[in-house]
């Protein structure tokens, strides 16, 4: 088994500009591993060039320079290969409205060369919950049961790898939720899992791994803990028995405000500040704490940072156990 499920090196995409549009550069120079076995989140806003990047992967969209190894098989030497090795669910609702969920999974296991024989048409529709709708057209399922019938057609050929582009956008909530158990089931018995998204709270609950990307870069990719604990920001709430009697004494750059529940709000830079000392500075205004907690930044604000031009808040160096 190869160490990554995808490696991609220098991967470029132009569209050529129709009409008097000019080319669009939509990847620069992407390079990526995968590593075999994660569920890795490919983050960025829309027209970042996520389902590009896709695409590519799917065999759907020409790459214009670079390489691409899918469970080690070059895309270019043995194309045969890499294409089996990957299953994915496009962003698009393409579905032949003709066809029934059993016809389309039959089609599509046909088109792939799985036998007959090793063909799991059952299981996959119990997976996808679409057993009861087994025989009607595609026309007639809902948007969601259409997205699931997209899921299945990825799975017929038992891929290792299966991608998913921005799988959740415009779905209910139970639909997520079922979606998300699935991804979790495949991922647990070993699929390697790479889906986009452009929401944030969804990379960071469901991705071991989270590369981001904005206008066909690649900004930043860590281990999701790691790419929080980038954020230098963070935050001290003290919860006093009475208020401070005198001003608190801060040390410099650590704002301090005062909640309604007369909560002491800090926000400090953790390379610069610890919370010790702000504790220490509280105490020596006379404060006796009854409660002390912190909180983290999310996704959110790691996002915002890095895609936004000001640099400030981000230290690249700080390590995931930093005080
Ligand atoms: N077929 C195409 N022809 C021309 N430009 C395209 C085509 N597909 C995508 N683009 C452009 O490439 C950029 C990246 O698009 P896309 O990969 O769809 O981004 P994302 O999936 O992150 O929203 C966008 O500027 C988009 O307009
Ligand atoms: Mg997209």
């Amino acid at each position: 088994m190869p160490d990554n499920a995808i490696e991609l090196r220098n991967l470029r995409k132009t569209y050529p500009g129709a009409g008097r549009n000019t080319p669009k550069q939509a990847l620069k120079g992407i390079n990526l591993d995968v590593p075999q076995g994660s569920i890795f989140g490919l983050l960025g806003p829309n027209g970042a060039g996520k389902s590009t990047l896709i695409n590519i992967l799917a065999g759907l969209t020409i790459k214009s320079a670079g390489e691409v190894r899918i469970w080690g098989f070059d895309q270019d030497v043995t194309p045969r290969q890499s294409r089996a090795a990957i299953g994915v669910m496009p962003q698009e609702l393409n579905l032949d409205p003709f066809f029934t969920p059993r016809g389309a999974l039959e089609v599509q296991a046909g088109l792939y060369g799985v036998p007959k024989a090793q063909r799991r048409t059952d299981d996959i529709l119990r997976l996808i919950g679409l057993e009861a709708q087994a025989e009607a057209y595609a026309r007639t399922l809902s948007g969601g049961m259409r997205r699931r019938l997209l899921l299945g057609k990825a799975l017929v050929h038992h891929p290792q790898i299966l991608v998913l582009d921005e799988p959740t956008a415009g779905v209910d909530i139970e639909l997520r939720q079922m979606l998300w158990a699935n991804i979790r089931r495949l991922n647990a018995q070993g699929m390697t899992i790479i889906l986009t998204t452009h929401y944030l709270e969804e990379a960071q609950e469901m991705c071991d791994e989270i590369a981001i990307i904005n206008h066909g870069t690649m900004i930043i990719r860590d281990r999701t803990e790691r790419l929080l604990a980038r954020l230098d920001s963070k935050v001290l709430v003290i919860h006093p028995e009475d208020p401070p009697a005198e001003p608190v004494n801060l040390p410099p750059g650590v704002e301090s405000n005062t909640r309604k529940d007369n909560a002491l709000v800090f926000t400090y830079r953790r390379s610069a500040t610890s919370a010790g000392d702000i504790l220490l500075a509280v105490r020596q205004a006379g404060v006796h704490i009854r409660d002390v907690t912190t909180e983290e930044p999310d996704l959110e604000d790691v996002f915002v940072e890095l895609t936004s031009a000001r640099p400030g808040l981000i230290n690249k160096d700080a390590s995931p156990n930093a005080p």
